[in-house]
């Protein structure tokens, strides 16, 4: 028989509701807020709000798309955490309303977990393939910067991760030295089609093993940029796509560097990227060519899976579901749940 699961994701500005049958995706709504726009960033108390707003029509939608019925549902699943309490709160709240209501089983989700399986969504059954463990993946987000060890569909090891900034915070604060809107990242993958990414060279950390460092290439941006700004008034402006790409490339070779001594090292070669940073067009680029010359059996999400997204919060669920990984009616959200709470 189909198991058929409802995922809500509400961590952060996106709310998001979808619905699988097994691992194939049958629907997926996402309502990203735009009230942060002019704030640089998202403002916690906006986010929830918005969350209450958007939830009813966007998991009305989620099911009508899916053309199922609340009572089809085997389970019921949803973001517990990390992320923005006010805004889990809102997805908690609302799944355990629907569970007590329907007596549909409830399955909390570690938002992180999701990401990591966000290539394994099935959009299309032609493109059905096994999944191959272990894989090693590279999860790059806003607020996360790990490498991780998967052995089986629950089963996690983190190898590395930031001692600081992610990934993500690096483009997003080089971005908005350069004047750019938030989230930067986007833009800065735009404009590095254009600019020269020899133009500037940008400090590399020396971090052991596995960890990642971004705040020193953060510093090493905005000193190049104020030492050429005394210079030249205009140097910005003049060099901004320049500066955009030979960041992003600087970028690229930190995250792809710890990928090679990994899989080096572990002798994984199922490689897989995922979070909000790997939708960066450069870093798929360099991806491919990669797993060309290392012969990596390499997986690309899709674009739309890679940002915050109901999908994958589903689909770890189904994982969940078979082992009758089910939660109490007194769940809470976390907005720092340990990596290896599943
Ligand atoms: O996974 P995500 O949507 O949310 C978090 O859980 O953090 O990741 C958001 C991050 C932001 O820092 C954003 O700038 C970055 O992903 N991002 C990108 C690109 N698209 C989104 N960074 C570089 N290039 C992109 N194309
Ligand atoms: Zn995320």
């Amino acid at each position: 028989m189909s198991i058929y699961i409802l995922g809500i994701e509400s961590s952060c500005d996106d709310t998001s509701a979808a619905i699988i049958c097994d691992n194939k995706l049958c629907s997926n709504v996402i309502s990203t807020q735009q009230v942060h726009v002019n704030y640089g960033g998202v403002v916690p108390e906006l986010a929830s709000r918005e969350h209450q707003k958007n939830i009813i029509p966007v998991v009305g939608t989620a099911l009508k798309n899916a053309g199922i019925e609340m009572s089809e549902l085997s389970a019921i699943a949803f973001t517990r955490g990390p992320g923005l309490l006010g805004s889990l709160m809102v997805g908690v709240s609302f799944a355990k309303g629907l569970s007590l209501a329907s007596g549909i089983p409830l399955i909390g989700v570690n938002h992180l977990h999701g990401h990591i399986l966000s290539h394994t969504i099935i959009e299309d059954e032609s493109l059905y393939r096994e999944q191959e463990f272990p894989f090693l993946c590279l999860l790059i987000s806003g607020g996360h910067t790990m490498l991780i060890k998967v052995s089986a569909y629950l089963d996690y090891e983190i190898l590395g991760q930031t001692i600081d900034d992610a990934a993500g915070e690096a483009f997003d604060k080089c971005a908005k030295v350069l004047g750019l809107p938030y989230p930067g990242g986007p833009y800065i993958d735009r404009m590095s089609l254009i600019g020269d990414e020899n133009k500037f060279v940008f400090g590399k950390p020396k971090i052991p093993a596995f960890d990642f460092s971004f705040s020193g290439l953060k510093t090493s941006f905005l000193y190049k940029i104020r030492d050429n700004i005394k210079l030249d008034a205009d140097f910005i402006e003049k060099n901004k796509d320049h500066l955009a790409a030979s960041l992003q490339k600087t970028i690229i070779d930190i995250l792809t560097d710890k990928v090679i001594d990994a899989s080096e090292k572990t002798g994984i070669k199922n490689i897989v990227i995922s979070g909000g940073v790997s939708a960066n067009k450069g870093l798929r680029n360099r991806m491919t060519l990669l797993a060309e010359k290392h012969n990596w059996n390499l997986s690309l999400p899709a674009l739309k899976f890679t940002a915050d997204n109901a999908a994958m919060i589903a689909i770890v669920a189904y994982h969940k579901y078979k082992l009758k990984l089910f939660e109490n009616a007194d769940v809470m959200p976390a907005a720092k749940i340990d990596f290896y709470d599943i």
